[in-house]
């Protein structure tokens, strides 16, 4: 029934677009002020789901822009108040059937929207362009619980879709980041039991060809982005943050992706500001600026014996700075697979606690055990990192496994000062072969030398 009401809309509206603009512009005036709408109560608001002509918003002018899709058209209020979820998926819905068309979420309205699922596929070209705000309900209490907590916004099954714009996603993640199982690093740094769930504020799944361009992403309750089985995706300017204390809010995590190109960015929050999970390969990072946070991680890998294989990874002419780390791979014991050919290039610290990291070691928790095998990590370059760090520990760490040593580490140009204090001079290296190009500063003494590589090959499955 609410699909035949919306279809029966749509083509009200088509037929409307062409003969009507003036009369819906003077409605416009009379029905939405433009900018003070959030201090007034919503008088009227259109019933979802079954929005009619005779109480919409204006269209924008249909001569110019015939395939622009305002969700104000579809009934959205843009209160920042009413629930404008459906008006977004009926936008949705017309926008993807129509070649290159454009959702737009105008300027000077905020939109609450509750978790959506945008699903593809749809015609090439797809553009949801946010030149407003669009903001999720208010914390857990004002989730409905049919809705899932884990995720916010899902692009799902596109291809050749963009996500842009100069306006703001708000994830309101104030009141997620307070739930009690959090980890908080307060001063007691204690966790209580209690929900945990919180959602990932931009989602994108099984999709491929991806635009994300221009946005403002703040305050996501969990990760900020999170792209999973993706195939060409570009990231190009965009701008988040969230408070340094704020729980697991990556900034843009990317798992079984490939052709990933993230540049012109700047991430400030409180988790990683990029994170490379398993299955990723050819990823591209330009500069970005990252900090408060914990820096840019390859990992965490092989968790619970799992295989992980992520290659051709380069990182280069970004700042890193006030981070816990710099750039981290970071992998559990008794998994299996390889991370190599990863490339730092051209990177500066400013007071960033630990620069350069490899932890074969990770664990979350105080129990566990070695495994017998690890995820090998091979073909690590690290040049031109210059900077200063923390003396709280040595400002590089290169802790790897008993069982499956890190081979063919190569420094070269790298210049890492305290940010104030002693130096340390004793990097930290464990079972690590590589090589320094040119003498670094601190000095690496501790690196092995040779190449295990071709006996170790022989006896893991690598990827
Ligand atoms: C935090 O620790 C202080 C001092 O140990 C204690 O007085 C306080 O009750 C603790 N707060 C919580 C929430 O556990
Ligand atoms: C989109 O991605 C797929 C998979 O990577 C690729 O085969 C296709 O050519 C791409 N299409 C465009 C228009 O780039
Ligand atoms: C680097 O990114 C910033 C935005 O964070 C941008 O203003 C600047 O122009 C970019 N630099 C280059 C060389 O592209
Ligand atoms: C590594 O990834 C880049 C894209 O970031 C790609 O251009 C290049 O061809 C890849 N190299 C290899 C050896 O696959
Ligand atoms: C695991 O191995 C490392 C390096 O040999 C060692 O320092 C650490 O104590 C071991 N941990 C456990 C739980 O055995
Ligand atoms: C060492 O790693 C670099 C890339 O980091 C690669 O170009 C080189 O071929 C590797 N050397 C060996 C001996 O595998």
């Amino acid at each position: 029934m609410r699909l035949t009401l919306l279809l029966l809309f749509f083509t009200l509206n088509f037929v409307m677009f062409h003969s009507q603009a003036r009369y819906h512009y003077h409605k416009k005036r009379k029905h939405s002020p433009p900018t003070s709408q959030i201090s007034q109560p919503p008088s009227g608001a259109p019933a979802a789901g079954a929005p009619g002509p005779s109480n919409q918003p204006p269209k924008a002018d249909p001569n110019v822009n015939p395939g622009v899709f305002d969700v104000r058209n579809f009934g959205a209020v843009g209160d920042g108040m009413t629930d404008d979820t459906e008006a977004f998926k009926a936008a949705w819905d017309a926008a993807c059937q129509f070649e290159s068309g454009v959702l737009l979420v105008p300027k000077s309205y905020s939109f609450m929207i509750q978790s959506t699922i945008f699903t593809g596929p749809c015609k090439g070209g797809l553009v949801f362009k946010v030149d407003g705000t669009v903001m999720p309900p208010d914390g857990p209490e004002l989730w409905p619980s049919k809705n899932s907590k884990h995720q916010w916004l899902v692009f799902y099954r596109l291809d050749e879709m963009s996500l842009q714009g100069g306006g703001e996603i708000n994830g309101r993640g104030e009141k997620w980041w307070n739930l009690p199982c959090k980890p908080h690093r307060g001063p007691n740094g204690s966790t209580l039991p209690g929900p945990c769930d919180s959602p990932v504020a931009i989602r994108f799944f099984m999709s491929n060809n991806l635009t994300v361009q221009g946005l403002k992403i703040i305050d996501s309750p969990q990760f900020n982005f999170r792209f999973d089985k993706c195939t060409n995706v570009h990231v190009e300017s965009i701008h988040i943050t969230a408070p340094a204390l704020s729980p697991n809010t990556d900034g843009i995590h990317i798992e079984n992706a490939n052709n990933v190109r993230i540049y012109d960015s700047t991430i400030s929050n409180g988790d990683d500001c990029v994170s490379i999970g398993s299955g990723c390969y050819d990823v591209d990072i330009r500069n970005i600026t990252c900090g408060p946070g914990h820096g840019i991680s390859i990992g965490s890998l092989g968790n619970h014996n799992s295989r992980a294989c992520v290659s051709n990874i380069t990182v280069r002419d970004s700042v890193i700075k006030n981070t816990d780390n710099g750039v981290r791979i970071k992998t559990w014991q008794g998994g299996s697979g390889a991370v190599s050919g990863i490339t730092f290039d051209n990177l500066h610290m400013e007071n960033v606690r630990n620069p350069i990291m490899i932890d074969q070691f990770y664990c979350l928790t105080k129990d566990c055990k070695n495994g017998s095998s690890a995820v090998l990590v091979s073909d690590i370059q690290y040049s031109g990192i210059k900077g200063t760090y923390d003396i709280r520990s040595p400002p590089m760490h290169f802790a790897c496994s008993d069982s499956v040593p890190c081979t063919n580490i190569t420094l070269s140009d790298v210049e890492l000062l305290p940010a104030k204090g002693e130096m340390v001079l004793d990097p930290f290296c464990w079972n690590a072969y590589g090589d320094f190009e040119a003498l670094t500063i601190p000095p690496v003494s501790c690196l092995l030398a040779g190449n295990p590589r071709s006996i170790l090959e022989n006896s893991l499955g690598l990827c």
